[in-house]
């Protein structure tokens, strides 16, 4: 547990990436190249970025019941409680969150990783054992870094429990290429390859949180993300 936490403290290093982005949306073209994603919840600087980043940018919305919801929470509230939401860490990428990581769970959330692993993941492929739950206090949001190319491969899923977000990926060499994902709760994202390694991601802040100019409130959010291994 120990040295997974440390892993994941790595992960969260911050990135290089601090500068301000033109807030000119675009909405993404809707020409069909990738029919799983929802196009209308992912916005850019340009819609040939959208257009470019494709399938390794993915946004399913509904991927899980309320009830699916309901069991994952049971599951993982009890030892949420247990922790205290960190703020004070300074050169940490996460402000307010406290995290936790699982290896088993019962049928019912058992049956949802597995649909995550099938779609995001190639069969057979090596995942990274444990999947890592990060529960985001009101106040707290996560700045712009990389998952760290050590300890995760080129694919990071998440489902967004409780509240909807926004996760802004940024083009790391050129921070005037942006994209803005709306994931609304009960969804699925899942990022690869390029979107994975050349972009930061963040998800906002409560007052940051507007997605093509329409108010997002950010609540309370737990996510619980599956990510593969190096290859
Ligand atoms: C992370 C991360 C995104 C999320 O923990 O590295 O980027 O959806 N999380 O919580
Ligand atoms: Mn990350």
């Amino acid at each position: 547990m120990k040295l997974l936490l440390t892993a994941f403290k790595r992960i969260h290093k911050p990135a290089v990436c601090t500068s301000q982005r033109l807030r000119l949306s675009s909405r993404a073209s809707s020409s069909g190249l990738s029919p799983l994603r929802d196009d209308a919840l992912v916005v850019g600087s340009s819609r040939e970025l959208v257009r470019r980043l494709g399938s390794q940018v993915e946004v399913r919305t509904g991927f899980i019941t309320e009830e699916e919801e309901g069991s994952l929470l049971r599951e993982l509230e009890p030892g949420l409680k247990k922790k205290r939401y960190e703020f004070d860490h300074w050169d940490d990428a996460i402000h307010g969150y406290r995290e936790t990581e699982r290896a088993r769970w019962g049928a019912a959330c058992e049956e949802v990783m597995n649909r995550v692993r099938s779609v995001a993941f190639p069969e057979g492929g090596p995942l990274l054992g444990p999947v890592h739950v990060l529960d985001l206090d009101k106040t707290g949001y996560i700045k712009p870094h990389i998952d760290s190319v050590k300890f995760c491969g080129s694919t990071i899923a998440g489902l967004s429990l409780l509240s909807d977000s926004i996760m802004r990926l940024v083009k790391e060499d050129a921070t005037d290429e942006w994209v803005d994902l709306l994931l609304p709760r009960l969804s699925l994202y899942i990022l690869r390859d390029q979107a994975r390694y050349n972009f930061t991601h963040q998800i906002l802040k409560d007052d940051e949180s507007v997605f093509n100019g329409q108010k997002v409130p950010r609540l309370r959010r737990i996510s619980v993300i599956c990510r593969n291994l190096p290859g």
